[in-house]
């Protein structure tokens, strides 16, 4: 089976990459630099050259392609707008590709938009409350999963924060810059407020897994850890790197914190019971705090 997998030079589609290959799958990788194509062939992955703006060729490889798995997304902070919009763009273009074809379209979502501006804990259940280009991520999820009624097996993958020990570029590793260039480890408020995580190896298999089991429409939480206290983070990023911690008040976040105030300071809680269940996925790897004491965020 060849999948078609966007974003495989990321975080999370590298793992993903290598979770596939290791389990027999052959895989066609978008790449949109010489430096990740090279990093792709190395592996033995089929390179699509291209970008996220260019729908036609996206939809060209999904055409190809046996399955699709699309991971890239413009993580361009200070002009979400318009990445969402991209986002929405693409993943039509792959959809109206699918169409009627019956393959999967497996695509990265969050856990974070389910439970909605005030924390509660999501679940499977919630749906995503984006819809339309010009809301959060370009609607893609609510977009996407529509798709279930047109002959595709749209599953969403709503990703926590994933951690990991090879060089995490991610929202951890944000948190630990700031710390180290404060020379203080920040929490919001009281901290109260949780995280959900899980370790990159294991949100890898559950993709595989989903690929592999999800029905159409599912809204998979490849989640390990429900929700880690924002001050147990920030007391685990101190302690491992020599700094005080304290408490930075909702006033003064978005100085500290920079974009990652909003993110930092409402955080998220999600369970993954059903997606367990339904897939047959246990997560065993580290936690968030295990790796941060191991030093995967120390440099
Ligand atoms: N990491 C997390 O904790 C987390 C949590 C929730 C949701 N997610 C979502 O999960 C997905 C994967 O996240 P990640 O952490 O793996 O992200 P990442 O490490 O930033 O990787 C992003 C990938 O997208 C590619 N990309 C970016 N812009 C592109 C463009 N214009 N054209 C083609 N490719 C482009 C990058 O290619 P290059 O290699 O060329 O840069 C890279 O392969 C994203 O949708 C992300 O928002 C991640």
């Amino acid at each position: 089976m060849n999948v078609f997998i966007t974003g495989a030079s990321g975080w999370i589609g590298s793992a993903v990459t290598d979770e596939l290959l290791a389990n027999g799958y052959a895989v066609t990788g978008l790449a949109r630099s010489d430096e990740s194509a090279a990093a792709l062939e190395k592996k033995g992955v089929e390179v699509h050259r291209g970008s996220l703006d260019d729908p036609a060729s996206l939809a060209a490889a999904a055409k190809a392609a046996d399955a699709v798995i699309h991971l890239a997304f413009n993580h361009d902070f200070d002009n979400f707008a318009a990445a969402g919009q991209g986002e929405h763009d693409a993943v039509k273009a792959m959809l109206d590709a699918l169409e009627g074809s019956g393959k999967a379209f497996l695509f990265a979502s969050g856990t974070a938009g389910a439970s909605g501006a005030v924390p509660g804990t999501a679940t499977e259940d919630d749906p995503s409350p984006f819809h339309g280009r010009d809301s959060m991520r370009g609607g893609a999820e609510n977009l996407a999963l529509g798709y279930a009624e047109k002959g595709v097996r749209p599953v969403a993958l709503r990703f926590p924060i994933v951690h990991g020990r090879d060089g995490d570029p991610g929202f951890v590793a944000y948190l630990a810059q700031v710390a180290r260039e404060r020379g203080v480890s920040g929490y919001i408020g009281d901290g109260a407020h949780p995280w959900a995580a899980v370790d990159r190896t294991d949100a890898a298999r559950a993709v595989r897994l989903a690929l592999e089991k999800a029905p159409a429409g599912f809204r998979a939480h490849v989640v390990a850890e429900a929700g880690v206290p924002t001050r147990e983070i920030a007391e685990a990023l101190g302690e491992r790197l020599g700094l005080p911690t304290r408490s930075v008040s909702p006033e003064d976040a978005g100085a500290h914190f920079g974009w990652m105030a909003m993110m930092f300071g409402t955080g998220t809680r999600a369970t993954s019971e059903i997606t367990q269940r339904t897939l047959g996925w246990t997560p065993t790897g580290p936690t968030m705090l295990d790796d941060i004491a191991a030093g995967a965020y120390d440099v």
